[in-house]
């Protein structure tokens, strides 16, 4: 696959089929996170996939609560905005985004496969998310989708002591991926448009190139 259509198309997909995700696959998806930049190159991670149904029965509820409160307490100001001014943009999106992880919450259970990242030392996240990105690319690649989940931090140890993750190493659980093969289409990301995030030279000052569409295909 063209690196660029990976690198376009590689978005949150949480709607996906329960087929097993092969275990060469998986391997695949592990072994290129693990390519992955570390700060000084510490390779102070741990990969945790979890496909036994009965250990993500388990998870499950977890995700729920946590949800629910995200909604609750995080989101509740932007979801009531959207509710007032369903027509504009970014309320539409926000809509979309709270059904597409309410459908995540809803079927939880029938996630084929759950990679869990760990990492130790850098808890800025820096030396982790390099290899769960790459690991989302690499499923992408292999047809899998994947989307990012953080949310299960909220509930603290409750789910690295599920996993039986030893409590004295200094594993900070970093966050969970769920995948499977979509029952979707891939579509591009659509973002803020590249101009209008980025500067040249000077904060404030035009990055000289502009494109409201993006550029791939
Ligand atoms: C650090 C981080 C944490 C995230 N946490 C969650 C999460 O807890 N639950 C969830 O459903 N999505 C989570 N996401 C996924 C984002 O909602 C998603 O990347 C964003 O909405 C863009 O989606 P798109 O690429 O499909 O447009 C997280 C993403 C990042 C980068």
């Amino acid at each position: 696959m063209d690196i660029y259509e990976a690198l376009y198309t590689t978005r949150a997909m949480r709607r996906v089929k329960p087929d097993p995700v092969p275990a060469d696959v998986q391997h695949k998806i592990v072994d290129a996170a693990i390519r992955a930049p570390t700060g000084g190159n510490t390779q102070g991670w741990r990969f945790l996939l979890v496909d036994d149904p009965a250990v993500i029965g388990q998870i499950a509820p977890i995700y729920r609560e946590c949800i629910d409160f995200l909604w609750e307490h995080i989101y509740n100001e932007r979801i009531a905005a959207a509710e007032a001014d369903p027509e504009s943009e970014a309320s539409k999106q926000m809509m979309v985004m709270q059904k597409s992880v309410q459908y995540a919450v809803d079927h939880f259970a029938e996630y084929p496969l759950l990679l869990f990242a760990f990492d130790q030392a850098d808890t800025t996240g820096g030396s982790i998310f390099p290899a769960v990105w790459s690991a989302m690319l690499a499923a992408r690649a292999e047809g899998v989708g994947s989307s990012l989940t953080s949310v299960l931090m909220i509930k603290g140890e409750e789910v690295p002591d599920l996993l039986g993750v030893p409590a004295d190493e200094g594993w900070r659980m970093a966050c969970c991926v769920p995948m499977g093969y979509p029952k979707g289409k891939w579509g591009v990301a659509q973002r803020a448009p590249v101009h209008t995030v980025s500067f040249r030279n000077h904060w404030g000052q035009s990055v000289a190139f502009e494109s409201d569409q993006p550029l791939w295909p």
